[in-house]
């Protein structure tokens, strides 16, 4: 199973192929300011979602990584992990056959073998329902630390070497991308966080080395396909420069 590989280099991306990843942050907060549970704003967020992956092929994304629940987000409440999860399976179940019908291939990243077996179950199925779908590709993280996904990666590429299938001198930049989670995509373009908050959260570490960052202070239950146009046209007007002199 291969996505295409579309390696972004210094090359300018062509404006139709963009990938952006979204740390999708403030539902929390967007419920509490309206006195309701948490959850309510996890439901809107997914709303949101469904909104953005249908917009972004007219946006010029043709990737959308969305970080959805981190490795640390296991310290929050047992209701709240819980009410997550079950969002997940409902997502999965109420979105394949529009997923089909607009061409989305779903892939999910981060460690799979944390979940309940019926949720990895039900990302396994969607992932090879919607695997013949080209037009626009859709990652989403749950479980997803960056820190973990090199860990695991290392521990993979170190299996191999003790297995004789690898030799430590093959170790480069590319073989260790071809190990990590999101190796049938290319590189992100953009970075989007939104809530007001400008950290990284152990997002996609090694994959934005070289990523423009945009954070808005929308809280994601209010992002909608006009807020990523205009961060877009940001995203565009910015020069970048790989490290180069632009002459
Ligand atoms: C982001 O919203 C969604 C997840 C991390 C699952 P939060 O739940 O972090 O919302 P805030 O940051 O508390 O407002
Ligand atoms: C990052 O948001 C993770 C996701 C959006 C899934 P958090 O709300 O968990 O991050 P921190 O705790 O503010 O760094
Ligand atoms: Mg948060």
């Amino acid at each position: 199973m291969t996505f295409d590989r579309v390696p972004h280099g210094p090359e300018p991306v062509p404006a139709t192929d963009l990938h952006v990843a979204v740390i999708m942050d403030g539902n929390g907060r967007w419920a509490a300011n309206r006195g309701w549970p948490r959850l309510v704003g996890h439901r809107k967020g997914a709303e949101r979602v469904r909104e953005l992956a249908s917009a972004c092929p007219s946006l010029g994304i043709r990737y959308l990584t969305l970080y959805a629940f981190s490795t640390e987000n296991w310290k929050r409440s047992t209701e709240e992990v819980l009410g997550l999860m079950s969002l997940f399976a409902r997502y999965i179940k109420r979105e394949a056959g529009r997923m089909n019908r607009e061409g989305v291939r779903l892939r999910f990243i981060g460690d799979r073998s944390r979940l309940d077996p019926k949720l990895s179950a039900l990302c396994d199925w969607v992932e090879a329902e919607t695997a013949h779908n080209t037009r626009f590709f859709l990652q989403v993280a749950i479980n997803y630390g960056g820190r973990d996904e090199i860990a695991r990666a290392t521990r993979a590429m170190a299996q191999d070497v003790a297995d004789g299938t690898l030799a430590p001198e093959e170790v480069c930049e590319a073989l260790i991308g071809r190990y990590l989670d999101t190796s049938f995509v290319p590189d992100p373009d953009l970075v989007v966080r939104t809530s007001g908050e400008t950290r990284v959260s152990n997002f996609l570490l090694w994959q934005a080395a070289y990523s423009e960052y945009v954070f808005t202070p929308v809280l994601w239950p209010d992002f909608t396909p006009e807020t990523m146009r205009q961060i877009l046209d940001a995203f565009h007007a910015r020069e970048r420069r790989f490290g180069g002199v632009v002459t």
